[in-house]
C-alpha cells in the first residue's frame, strides 16, 4: 500500500494573507510531502507495509512513527482550515461553552497551549471517550489517536507552518490561525464522533449513506492507495 499526499481542499493562495501561498507551496508541497514519501521508503518491505495510516501509528515507533504520524497530523491540520468563513454548530457550541465557558476563553486557552508548545509540535482540542472536551499540546510527530483519543481541532506549530510569514512570532501565526478555522468541519467530527471513535481500529467504515463515513473513507483514500 503506497500512501500518497493528500490534495489540499483550496487553492494555494486561498488562505492568504493569513497563510501565504508560499507557506502552503513548502508546507504542502515539501515537508507534508516529505513525511509521505519518507514513509512509503521506510516501510517498503516490512511487517507496515499493508497497513493504515492509523495502524502504523499504534504500532510503530521512531522514524516510521514520526513519518506516519507526520502524514495524520497534516492530513487533519488542512482539513481544519478553510479560505471562507464558517460558525460553529449550536450543538458544538454548546459543547464548547460547557467545557470553557465561551468560544472566546476556549479560543484564548488554545493560543496559550500553543504557543507554549516548546519547540515543534501541535495543539489539538480533543473528545475522549467520556465525552470529555480538551486542549492538548503534542511534542514532535505526536497524536492523539496514539491514545484513542478523537481530534477535534488541530494546529501546527512547527516553524514551518509560519516562519516565511511570521518568522519567530509564533502568537502573530496564531492569530491569523483563527479566521481561517474550519468550524463546520469541528462541528461535523464534533456530531459524529461515536464513528470517529472506530475510526482507530476501523479505519474504512465503508458505509455509503453516512456522511461521516464517508469523511472517513474520503480521508483514507486520500491518504493510502493500494497498489
Ligand atoms: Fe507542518
Amino acid at each position: 500500500m503506497e500512501h500518497i499526499l493528500m490534495e489540499l481542499p483550496y487553492k494555494l493562495d486561498a488562505l492568504a494573507p493569513h497563510i501565504s501561498e508560499e507557506t502552503l507551496r513548502y508546507h504542502h508541497g515539501k515537508h507534508h510531502a516529505g513525511y509521505v514519501n519518507k514513509l512509503n521508503t521506510l516501510i517498503k518491505d516490512t511487517e507496515y507495509e499493508e497497513m493504515s495510516l492509523e495502524q502504523i501509528i499504534h504500532q510503530s515507533d521512531g522514524a516510521i512513527f514520526n513519518n506516519a504520524a507526520q502524514t495524520f497530523n497534516h492530513d487533519f491540520y488542512w482539513k481544519c482550515l478553510s479560505p471562507t468563513k464558517t460558525e460553529p454548530s449550536e450543538l458544538f457550541l454548546k459543547a464548547l461553552e460547557e467545557a470553557f465557558g465561551s468560544l472566546k476563553t476556549f479560543q484564548e486557552a488554545f493560543t496559550q497551549a500553543a504557543i507554549g508548545q516548546f519547540g515543534s509540535g501541535w495543539a489539538w482540542l480533543v473528545i475522549d471517550e467520556h465525552e470529555k472536551l480538551f486542549i492538548q499540546a503534542t511534542s514532535n510527530a505526536h497524536t492523539p489517536i496514539e491514545h484513542h483519543l478523537t481530534p477535534l481541532l488541530v494546529c501546527d506549530v512547527w516553524e514551518h507552518a509560519y516562519y516565511i510569514d511570521y518568522r519567530n512570532e509564533r502568537a502573530k501565526y496564531l492569530d491569523n490561525f483563527w479566521p481561517l478555522v474550519n468550524w463546520e468541519h469541528v462541528s461535523k467530527i464534533f456530531e459524529n464522533k461515536e464513528y470517529l471513535k472506530l475510526s482507530t481500529t476501523v479505519p474504512f467504515c465503508n458505509d455509503p449513506d453516512n456522511p461521516i463515513c464517508e469523511y472517513l473513507d474520503d480521508m483514507s483514500r486520500q491518504g493510502t492507495t493500494s497498489t
